[in-house]
C-alpha cells in the first residue's frame, strides 16, 4: 500500500497487511475539526492502512468521508455512511448496509462518546442525562446488538468498545462517568455471552489524549490558552509527562481487531501512559 504509516504515527513500523483480508465498521469515524487525529479517524486510518476494507459511520457524512478518502487515496478500500447512532433504526439500517457493502463484518470499533451536556451531583439535569445515555450507552449497544445478527454466522468478529479511564477513575461528570462504567461492564457481559460464537469484545480507556475532542471542547468553556491547556494536561501524565495520541488509541484497537489477539476477550485497556495505575 502506497502509505508510510511509520512515520505519518510517530511510531516507525508499517502496519501494511495486519488486517489483510478483513473488513471493518468504524462507527464514529470521523472526528472533530481540530489540528490533530480522532481517536476514531486514527482506528478508521489504521485499519484501513492495514488491509481491511472498512466502513466508515458518522453523525456527519462529510466527516466519515474525509476519512475514507483517506484511506482510497493511500491505496485502500473504504466508503462512508451517515448514521446517528441514538436511533436503533439508524443502527439496524447501518449494520445492514455494512453487512452488504463490505459482504461481512469481522471488526466493529464503537468510537461514538460526547463528554458535553454533563454535570455534577447536583447539577446534572435530566436532558442532559438522557442525551448522554443515548450517545455514549444506548447507540453503541443497539449497534452491537445489530451486529451480533451479522456476526454469529460468520462464527467470528472483533467488537471494540470505546469507553475512558473516567470509568475507573474519579471524574466530576455524572453523565460520562457513568456511561463509560456502563460500557466497561456491558463489554465484559458481552465477551462472556458470545465467546461460544468465537466473537471477541474488548474495551479500549483512553487517558489524557491530544485529540480534537478533548482539546477544542475544553477550550470552548475555559478562560485559558491552547498551549497551556496541553501543558496542563502533559504534566498530569506519568509516561513522559505528554498526552497521548489519536494513534496510540487506533494502534492499541489495530492489535484487538487483528487475529494476533485471537485469544483476547473480555478485557478493559487503558491507552494512558499510565495514569490508571496511579489507583491501582
Ligand atoms: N480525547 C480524549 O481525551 C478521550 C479520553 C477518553 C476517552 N475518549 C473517548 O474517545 C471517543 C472519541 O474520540 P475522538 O477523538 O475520535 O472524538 P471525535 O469527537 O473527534 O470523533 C467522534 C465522532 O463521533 C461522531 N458522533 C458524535 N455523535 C454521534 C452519533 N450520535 N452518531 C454517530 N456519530 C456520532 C462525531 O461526529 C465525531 O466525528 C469517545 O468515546 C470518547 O469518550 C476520548
Amino acid at each position: 500500500m502506497g502509505i508510510d504509516s511509520g512515520s505519518r504515527t510517530g511510531v516507525g513500523t508499517s502496519v501494511e497487511g495486519r488486517l489483510a483480508g478483513k473488513t471493518a465498521l468504524v462507527v464514529g469515524g470521523g472526528q472533530h475539526p481540530g489540528e490533530t487525529v480522532g481517536n476514531g479517524k486514527a482506528a478508521a486510518l489504521l485499519f484501513g492502512w492495514a488491509g481491511a476494507n472498512v466502513m466508515v459511520a458518522d453523525a456527519h457524512l462529510d466527516r466519515a468521508e474525509e476519512t475514507a478518502a483517506e484511506i482510497v487515496a493511500a491505496g485502500g478500500e473504504a466508503v462512508a455512511h451517515q448514521c446517528d447512532i441514538t436511533a436503533e433504526a439508524e443502527c439496524e439500517a447501518m449494520i445492514a448496509s455494512a453487512a452488504d457493502r463490505l459482504g461481512r463484518i469481522d471488526v466493529l470499533h464503537n468510537n461514538v462518546g460526547i463528554g458535553t451536556h454533563d454535570g455534577s451531583p447536583t447539577r446534572i439535569t435530566e436532558e442532559g442525562l438522557d442525551i448522554i445515555l443515548d450517545v455514549n450507552l444506548k447507540g453503541l449497544v443497539f449497534t452491537c446488538k445489530h451486529a451480533i445478527g451479522v456476526m454469529r454466522p460468520q462464527g467470528s468478529g472483533s467488537i471494540i468498545n470505546i469507553s475512558s479511564v473516567a470509568a475507573v477513575s474519579p471524574f466530576p461528570g455524572v453523565g460520562y462517568k457513568t456511561t463509560k462504567a456502563a460500557v466497561n461492564g456491558y463489554t465484559q457481559s458481552l465477551a462472556i455471552r458470545l465467546a461460544r460464537d468465537g466473537i471477541r469484545a474488548n474495551v479500549i480507556m483512553p487517558g489524557l489524549m491530544n485529540t480534537p475532542m478533548a482539546i477544542e471542547a475544553n477550550l470552548q468553556y475555559r478562560d485559558i490558552s491552547r498551549q497551556e491547556l496541553v501543558e496542563e494536561r502533559d504534566r498530569q501524565v506519568p509516561l513522559g509527562r505528554r498526552m497521548g495520541t489519536g494513534w496510540d488509541v487506533g494502534y492499541a484497537a489495530l492489535f484487538l481487531a487483528s487475529d494476533e489477539a485471537r485469544f483476547i476477550t473480555g478485557v478493559a485497556l487503558p491507552v494512558d501512559g499510565g495514569s490508571s495505575a496511579r489507583i491501582g
